[in-house]
């Protein structure tokens, strides 16, 4: 039968997946197909508007590298990625946000206390806290893949002066679940422009900056890992963090080291963490 309608179009196509064998994967394709008819319809999409999304689509995939992931950034900024993570939370953990296109994967196991940078980056900091399970059990073997922006708003990866993974780290706790590591306050950045990202993000008078903030993955054997942020109180964006990732929830203060604090950093902050059990664990 040949369609005539829009509706009928759609109710064929999805007919034409309805035996997908898989069903999560038929799930999918069935709400996918469904809700991309239905904005084309509902915008009544011209043929040149589709071709410049085809278009945009491509530009997005011509500029992903090893280093570079606009199609994360492009998931960042319509708000997806935090709404991933809001959807997977774990209830009783430690809320996640997103991961963010600067994620490198591999970075050097550092010594408790170390720090993941050089003293030109930025404003010494110590940031210290505990991992711990639901009930504040302290986590024995929980690690902490630390990364973040240098003083001028660039990861090592974007920056050539910086070595590589500089303020990268990574930190195993011991049987007191505590974990603490020097790294320099971390600094309002803007999230690169010289993409479709960045023509999207222009065409939409929206501005480009991340609210100030250090990266963590959490994890420890037999619970759930937790991919987060830790933000600067203090930072102008958190209103309007240009990823939507700011929960108040990771909101911590940087403060001048008081009475038993190391004399060496400027600035202290405290964050602790909560890891659920996996399910079925
Ligand atoms: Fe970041």
């Amino acid at each position: 039968m040949t369609a005539t309608t829009t509706d009928q179009l759609t109710e064929q196509v999805l007919a034409a997946y309805a035996s997908t064998p898989g069903p999560r994967l038929r799930q999918l394709l069935a709400s996918l197909i469904g809700h991309l008819h239905a904005f084309a319809a509902e915008t009544q999409l011209t043929r040149e508007e589709w071709l410049a999304g085809i278009e945009f689509l491509t530009a997005t995939g011509h500029k992903c590298d090893s280093e570079r992931q606009e199609f994360v950034l492009l998931s960042d900024v319509l708000g997806f990625s935090s709404l991933i993570e809001t959807i997977n939370a774990a209830g009783g953990a430690t809320e996640s946000t997103v991961l963010g296109p600067f994620y490198v994967p591999g970075a050097p196991v550092r010594a408790m206390g170390e720090q993941i940078g050089r003293p030109e980056d930025g404003s010494p900091a110590l940031v210290r806290g505990r991992v711990t399970g639901p009930k504040g059990e302290p986590l024995d073997g929980a690690t902490l893949d630390i990364w973040q922006t240098a003083g001028n708003g660039l990861y090592d990866t974007q920056d050539p002066q910086q070595p590589r993974f500089n303020l990268r780290g990574v930190f195993v706790t011991g049987p007191d679940g505590a974990y603490q590591f020097r790294t320099v306050r971390p600094v309002s950045y803007p999230v690169p422009t010289d993409g479709p990202v960045g023509s999207l993000l222009r065409a939409s008078g929206r501005h480009n900056w991340r609210a100030a903030h250090i990266h963590a993955i959490v994890s420890a054997p037999g619970y759930r890992p937790v991919t987060t942020h830790i933000f600067d109180a203090d930072n102008p964006y958190l209103d309007s963090d240009t990823v939507f990732g700011v929960k108040d929830s990771l909101v911590r203060q940087f403060r001048p080291p008081g009475p038993g604090d190391p004399p060496d950093v400027s600035y202290v902050t405290d964050m602790d963490f909560v890891l659920t059990p996996q399910e079925g664990g």
